[in-house]
């Protein structure tokens, strides 16, 4: 297998869950995105979807290096259809074709899907996370 990494963006810990299980069914590291911004509570939600509609850039920082790794999946929300920005700030610096994207969402999917490796959608409302996240290590182990 490829040398792998899980990095990811979370506000209400469902990312964090998510990639922290993958990590730990491939043994392999986990790296966050942070990001300098508050986005608790109302104010916070509401600032959330509007630098999302707005598509504003926001500076982040990784807990880890990026260094030596051959792919990586990279997890993270959808914030008012489209990814939330830190997300983007971090896919930004990776080929796609060195991703595998997994994206967290009430229900929506992510419109832009072209170039990445794979893209797998979680929704809330259908209760599909462990079997996406199954579904993922399996063709990971496999490759
Ligand atoms: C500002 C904001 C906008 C959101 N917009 C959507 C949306 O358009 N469609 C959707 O299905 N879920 C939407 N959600 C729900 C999140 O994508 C969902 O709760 C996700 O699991 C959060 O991941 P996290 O806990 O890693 O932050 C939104 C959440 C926030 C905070």
């Amino acid at each position: 297998m490829n040398k792998l990494g899980v990095i990811y963006y979370t506000r209400s810990d469902n990312s964090k869950r998510v990639a922290e299980k993958i990590a730990t069914k491939l043994s392999c590291e986990l790296i966050q995105i942070t990001d300098e911004i508050n986005w608790k509570g109302l104010i916070g939600y509401l600032k959330a979807g509007f630098y999302s509609m707005t598509k504003r850039h926001v500076d982040i920082q990784l807990s880890g290096d990026l260094d030596g790794f051959d792919e990586f999946v990279v997890v993270g929300p959808l914030w008012a259809g489209g990814l939330a920005p830190s997300l983007i700030a971090m896919l930004d610096r990776l080929p796609r074709e060195k991703v595998r994207l997994v994206v967290n969402s009430i229900g929506s999917h992510v419109e832009d899907r072209s170039g990445y490796l794979s893209v797998h959608d979680i929704t809330r409302n259908t209760g599909n996370e462990d079997a996406v996240i199954e579904g993922l290590v399996q063709s990971l182990l496999g490759a």
